[in-house]
């Protein structure tokens, strides 16, 4: 039996998404389990090696879980010729220049999402993956997350009937960090340092819509900066120059060429009524579906209620119980470990991993139509990107 392992320099780390999803929930995990096997019977296993600003929090977290290899090197690193693949989990605005340097180093790359500020550089990136022939997967978590994974389930099996909608509700409070400290990094409201709602997020909801349902054809969106000043992560306030929120409006077609209306709203300064931190609801001709994070529910036609607009009795129908759980019928793992064990054997057998720079440059020039159609007040149609 032979084993492969797999170098990776890890960058960003220290960061939220870093080192929770990507560190302690993906790769140390499957470096725990002696890595995962190949039809072949080939062992891959992962050797991460840590990449940080600062010397003493990266060797910290390195001995806390046994990680042997770190360095404050990127460059170093990206251009050491044992290393397989290089991951970038740092601030967006850094993001484009360390991966050029990656790919022309020839090394495969993994990173999260959006892959640059402007659609320009994402597609640069992604004609660069082109030429060089490298693997390149780009973080579309969402779409292995187990609500979504059932949710496109009912899709495949014609649950819908004619999809008419789909509607996303997305956001929570983040405190402004004056009394209560914010729950999200600083820079995350700072235009100038890569931030805002619409740059953040349109990158998901572009994946998550051709996921699940299929083109976006246009966009009309209106972003707004709800909360004007903020504090950050020394106590001092800053002005808060990005968007903490977006209404977007999205023409959508199915691969079978139906027309269908998509709805997101994505906030910072909203208040959860709901079961899950993000949901989306799509309606059918023959049924609906409301998919969280992990839960997904579903109501057929036949069991649909009917009605009756009277606001002098209290509500007839208990509506919410009228839907029926849709079953996981699988070991549905954390959905950023499922993606790099997806993109792992992708980079083995050579071949190009699904959901890669091409994909993310198309998140970005959502995001960045976004902001032009809030700006210019309109709706915007959505060119075909070709490399
Ligand atoms: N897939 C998702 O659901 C998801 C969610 C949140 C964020 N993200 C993306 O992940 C990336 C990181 O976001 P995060 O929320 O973990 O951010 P974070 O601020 O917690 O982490 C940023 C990382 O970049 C490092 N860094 C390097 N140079 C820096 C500099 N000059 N200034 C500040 N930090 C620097 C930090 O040390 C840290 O490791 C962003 O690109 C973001 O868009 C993805």
């Amino acid at each position: 039996m032979t084993t492969r392992t797999l170098r990776i320099a890890m960058n960003g780390i220290t960061g939220r998404m870093g080192y929770r999803q990507h560190l302690v929930r993906s790769i140390l995990p499957i470096r725990d389990a002696g890595g995962f096997t190949l039809d072949d019977g080939t062992t891959v296993q992962v050797e991460p090696i840590l990449i940080g600003r600062n010397e003493a929090k990266i060797k910290e977290l390195a001995e806390l879980h046994g990680v042997e290899h770190w360095t404050t090197d990127l460059d170093g690193a990206i251009n050491d010729p044992s290393v397989d693949i290089v991951f970038d989990a740092s601030m967006t605005s850094l993001r484009a220049a360390t991966l050029k340097k990656a790919m022309a180093a020839g090394k495969h790359i993994f990173t999260e999402k959006p892959t640059a500020e402007t659609l320009a550089e994402a597609i640069e990136l992604a004609q660069i993956a082109q030429e060089t022939g490298v693997t390149a997967g780009v973080v579309h978590d969402k779409l292995y997350l187990p609500g979504l994974v059932k949710l496109r389930r009912l899709v495949d099996e014609g649950f819908f009937g004619r999809i008419l909608s789909i509607r996303g509700e997305f956001g929570y409070w983040v405190f402004e960090g004056d009394v209560q400290e914010a729950q999200r990094p600083s820079w995350n409201y700072r235009a100038e340092d890569g931030g805002g709602m619409t740059t953040d997020m349109f990158c998901h909801w572009n994946y998550v819509l051709e996921g699940i349902i299929g083109t976006v054809k246009s966009v009309n969106a209106t972003t707004v900066t709800h909360i004007p000043v903020r504090w950050d992560e020394n106590g001092d306030e800053y002005k808060a120059t990005a968007d903490d929120a977006a209404y977007g409006i999205f023409e959508l077609e199915t691969p079978g060429g139906d027309q269908v209306v998509g709805q997101i709203n994505s906030s910072w300064a909203v208040r959860v009524y709901r079961d899950e931190l993000v949901e989306f609801q799509i309606d059918g001709t023959h049924g609906s579906a409301v998919a969280g994070l992990r839960k997904c529910v579903a109501q057929q036609r036949a069991h649909t209620p009917k009605p009756v607009w009277n606001p002098d009795l209290p509500v007839t129908e208990p509506f919410r119980e009228q839907w029926l759980e849709v079953p996981a019928n699988a070991d549905l793992d954390n959905g950023f470990k499922a993606q790099w064990e997806e993109f792992l054997r992708d980079v083995v057998a050579g071949r190009e991993h699904r959901f890669g720079l091409l994909s993310a440059a198309r998140g970005v020039q959502l995001a960045e139509l976004g902001l032009q159609s809030s700006a210019e007040r309109r709706t915007i149609d959505i060119p075909a990107i070709t490399l």
